[in-house]
């Protein structure tokens, strides 16, 4: 099969494809048993640096369900970590980073090892884009079937993390940082802006046939400050990105936006993006131009107690879809709790589509 036959590919160009092309987010995670497995060997960060680690764990959704994208195993919170910042995983807890909290953590910081710090991670993806490429089956998936998809986070949901030090419900300590020191946090957006458009193109170089930006907490900005944190570095990597790679698929996911996607589609251009579960997607098909794609909607929750309710979902959420460009996702990540069979249940229905 030729690389311009992947099915993910075809939509990403803007064909519609019957059924969808289908991956989750989180694909590679604790609901596999094989990965809750490599998971007691290694800690989190030596998973996503140790190229053999993280090529496996991207491959294990892919040889169980078929999916159309194998995304790299890594985390939105490599980037900080590689120009310095203190990084680690507690179980429970999620990530605890050494905040930046003042001009002085900031200038800690030292984007130019970022290089030589992802080296790994691209070592990975060049040794995967071989693997999906060389015209050999992986498990359930069909030979050249499989879309490599790179990542990283987008601007404000990378410093929310640097500047809480820790996941959270509402960030207080950003906000306090943007209303009290603008300044400062403008400059932590534009090194972000910055380093992401340059990681991003090494991703692309390295083998990623495909990215995404995941701005997981878009949605927590006022619309005042929405353009300010979310389009503009937005655009300012797009832009850095097409000077190189011209053609390079982009999906962009402002998670929780609500109807500030409309704002998003609109000033950034891209024609694909994510949208959560929160989104009516009936609406967002009548508002927005057939030719830009989809990808997600689908609730996790729904996914992880299954029954009618998820096959009536599943196809609810195709049917509306079926004109423009529709990649089927869930709305957020997988569950780890998420049964395995509702899993191959959601493929199979997919597949199945009439
Ligand atoms: O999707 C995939 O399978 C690819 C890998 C991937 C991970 N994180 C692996 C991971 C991707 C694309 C991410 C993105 C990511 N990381 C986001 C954006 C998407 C989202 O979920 O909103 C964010 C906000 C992070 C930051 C992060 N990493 C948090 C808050 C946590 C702790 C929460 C959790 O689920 O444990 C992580 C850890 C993490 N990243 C795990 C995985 C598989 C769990 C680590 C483990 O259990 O070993």
């Amino acid at each position: 099969m030729l690389k311009s036959e992947k099915k993910l590919m075809k939509v990403l160009k803007g064909e519609k494809i019957w059924p969808p092309p289908l991956w989750m987010m989180r694909q590679a995670g604790r609901f596999l048993p094989e990965f809750r497995k490599l998971r007691e060997q290694a800690d989190f960060l030596t998973r996503c640096l140790t190229p053999d680690l993280a090529a496996e764990i991207t491959l294990q959704p892919i040889r169980r369900f078929a999916f159309d994208t194998a995304i790299l195993f890594s985390d939105i919170l490599i980037l900080p970590w590689a120009m310095g910042q203190k990084l680690q995983f507690v179980e429970g807890k999620g990530p605890i980073l050494h905040p930046i909290h003042s001009e002085e953590d900031l200038k800690k910081l030292h984007p130019k090892q970022i290089d030589e710090k992802i080296e790994p991670v691209l070592i990975t993806l060049q040794n995967l884009n071989k693997l999906l490429n060389n015209g050999e089956s992986i498990g359930k998936a069909s030979p050249g079937s499989v879309t490599l998809m790179g990542f990283t986070g987008s601007p404000f949901t990378v410093a929310c993390y640097m500047v809480e030090g820790k996941s959270s419900k509402d960030f207080s300590t950003v906000f306090k940082m943007i209303y009290q020191n603008p300044d400062l946090f403008d400059k932590i957006i534009d090194l972000l802006a910055e380093t992401t458009a340059t990681y991003l193109c090494h991703q692309v170089r390295a083998g990623a046939e495909a990215i995404m930006l995941f701005d997981s907490w878009a949605g927590l900005l006022p619309s005042t400050l929405f353009q300010r944190y979310v389009i503009d570095p937005t655009r300012q990597i797009i832009d850095r990105i097409r000077q190189v790679y011209p053609l390079v698929p982009i999906i962009g996911f402002p998670r929780l936006a609500g109807t500030q996607l409309l704002t998003y589609i609109e000033r950034t251009g891209l024609n694909t993006v994510g949208v959560d579960q929160y989104n009516d997607i009936s609406f967002l098909n009548r508002q927005v131009s057939p030719t830009v794609g989809f990808q997600g909607n689908l609730d996790p929750l729904c996914l992880l107690y299954g029954g009618n309710m998820l096959q009536k979902e599943i196809h609810r959420l195709c049917h509306e879809l079926k004109n423009r460009p529709h990649i089927f996702n869930l709305g957020h990540g997988i569950l780890p709790a998420t049964p395995i069979e509702h899993v191959e249940e959601l493929v199979n229905t997919v597949h199945n589509l009439k």
